[in-house]
């Protein structure tokens, strides 16, 4: 009888668990992205999916984590600057041709896509939002 008693207490603890268990967040590979939502975002790098996102991991991934791209917003020209600070300190190599490409993608899915309104700062950007049950 005891163990009849036991069995039956395990299984509703069994069950409990199994509803409590939160719904998988979106996202949930760790990467937080801030890129609109409609944009595919590369599951290895958190970078928005992109014909040129192949040249940016060649030469944008190697020393740090993509969270320094992805966390940034800047002009064609601000990323530009970047990326002549980074070969004049940080030992970057030279793009060379694929420098326009990688611009192109920088500014397209990082550039400051929300202008500061009446002065005021930016709206703060959430990456990551928590299921409410
Ligand atoms: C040769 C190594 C190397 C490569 C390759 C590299 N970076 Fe960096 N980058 C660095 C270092 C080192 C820092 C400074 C990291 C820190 O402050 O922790 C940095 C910092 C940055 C920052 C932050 C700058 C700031 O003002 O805070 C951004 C944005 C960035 N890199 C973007 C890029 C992009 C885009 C590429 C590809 C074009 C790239 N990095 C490729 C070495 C590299």
């Amino acid at each position: 009888m005891k163990s009849i008693l036991f069995l039956t207490l395990v299984a509703i603890g069994f069950l409990s668990l199994q509803t409590g268990t939160p719904p998988a967040l979106s996202g949930a590979s760790g990467a937080p992205t801030s890129v609109a939502d409609t944009v595919k975002t590369d599951p290895e790098t958190g970078l928005a999916v992109d014909n040129n996102l192949a040249l940016v991991r060649t030469h944008c991934t190697g020393c740090h984590s993509t969270k320094l791209i992805r966390q940034n917003r800047f002009t064609r020209d601000g990323w530009k600057q970047k990326i002549r600070w980074m070969q004049r300190t940080q030992k970057l190599w030279d793009l060379g041709e694929a420098e326009p490409a990688v611009l192109d993608y920088l500014t397209k899915y990082y550039g400051p896509d929300d202008k500061p309104f009446d002065g005021r700062r930016l709206p703060l950007r959430t990456d990551r939002w928590h299921a409410m049950n």
